[in-house]
């Protein structure tokens, strides 16, 4: 059999691709283009609820909110690990997001000015993120499936925590429900352009669906949100901010609005609210972390030279 007809059978047979596997040249690239951006979404996503641990308003919530982001940290390592298995260089990843020729999830762009947003972000960004990424630990590249198996174990726990925190402050004073509220107001819709554009732009989609890499469209996952969030915010207590927002019995499923799709690709193009913010801390980092990188490489340069 040759190498393309066993590529095709062990994706036709839900069997794994591995990284000593013949792969397609464009499988490779894809693979290496939606991770990396992946592991960009996790190393950016740190920014915004990082700005509140400083801040947070008792131990408790500091430590969870530390553990959460420093998961995040783990799962970019996790994914750009997943990237190496295909060839790419981790430098040359870093080096194209901070230049902006890749991308990084949309919904990182929005910033967090209010304490509810932490609890916002666990909620809808981390279970849109569940929606996504529970799918993908059936991808068809092992190395990604099984990072997501243990990715998608810690997300479960950072939307508990998110949604814990909104009950709290739900149950308090007018003004912690309200400063809950204003929060899923500003956060409903980019939550849900986190999907990616309506299948009908979905430019990848097509390709990846057919390669296995991508197990359900964009659209799928959006509405599979839509129809878990709306039963947690009734719990909640909170209005979704879309007139639209209605079950529909002949569907089985929530009817609900478009989100602004123009806002979203201007998002995506790095025009959003705290975009160059979020390029440039990452740029300072990359630049104060260099004599890092510089010591461990003389450091291994000497150990090379002492053996
Ligand atoms: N933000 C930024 N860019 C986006 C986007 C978003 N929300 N949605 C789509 N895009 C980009 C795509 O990358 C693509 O551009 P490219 O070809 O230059 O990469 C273009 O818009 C067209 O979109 P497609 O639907 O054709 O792209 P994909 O097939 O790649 O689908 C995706 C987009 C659904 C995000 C898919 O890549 C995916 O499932 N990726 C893995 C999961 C992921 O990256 N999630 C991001 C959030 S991580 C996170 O939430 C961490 C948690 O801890 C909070």
């Amino acid at each position: 059999m040759d190498l393309e007809a066993r590529f095709e059978r062990t994706i036709a047979s839900e069997q794994r691709v591995e990284p000593r596997d013949w792969m397609p040249e464009g499988y490779r690239k894809t693979l290496v283009r939606q991770i990396a951006q992946h592991a960009h979404s996790e190393i950016i996503g740190m920014q915004p609820e990082g700005n509140w641990i400083t801040r947070a308003p008792s131990l408790r919530r500091k430590a969870i909110l530390l553990a959460k982001v420093q998961d995040e940290a783990g799962h970019g390592l996790y994914l750009y690990a997943a990237t190496e298995t295909l060839g790419a260089d981790r430098a040359d990843l870093t080096e194209k997001l901070i230049t902006g020729r890749q991308k990084y999830s949309s919904i990182f762009n929005y910033p967090t000015p209010s304490y509810a947003d932490v609890g916002v972000i666990g909620w809808l960004v981390d279970g849109a993120a569940i929606c996504n990424q529970v799918p993908l630990c059936r991808t068809s590249y092992g190395p990604y499936a099984r990072a997501m198996i243990r990715i998608c174990k810690e997300e479960s726990f950072h939307q508990r925590q998110g949604y814990e925190l909104l009950l709290t402050m739900m149950a308090g004073t007018d003004a912690q429900r309200a400063m809950v509220q204003e929060s899923v107001d500003r956060f409903w819709w980019p939550a849900l352009m986190m999907f990616g554009p309506p299948d009908a732009e979905s430019t990848n989609s097509e390709q990846s669906l057919a390669w296995r890499i991508k197990r359900d469209t964009n659209d799928e996952l959006r509405q599979k949100f839509v129809d878990m969030t709306v039963p947690q915010a009734e719990k909640l207590g909170v209005t979704l901010p879309d007139p639209e927002l209605r079950w529909n019995a002949e569907r089985g499923h929530h009817d609900f609005g478009q989100p602004d799709w123009d806002e979203f690709w201007q998002v995506v193009k790095g025009n959003g609210p705290a975009g160059a913010q979020r390029l440039a801390h990452r740029r300072k980092a990359h630049e104060d972390g260099e004599w890092v990188r510089e010591a461990a490489r003389v450091h291994s340069e000497k150990k090379r030279g002492v053996e």
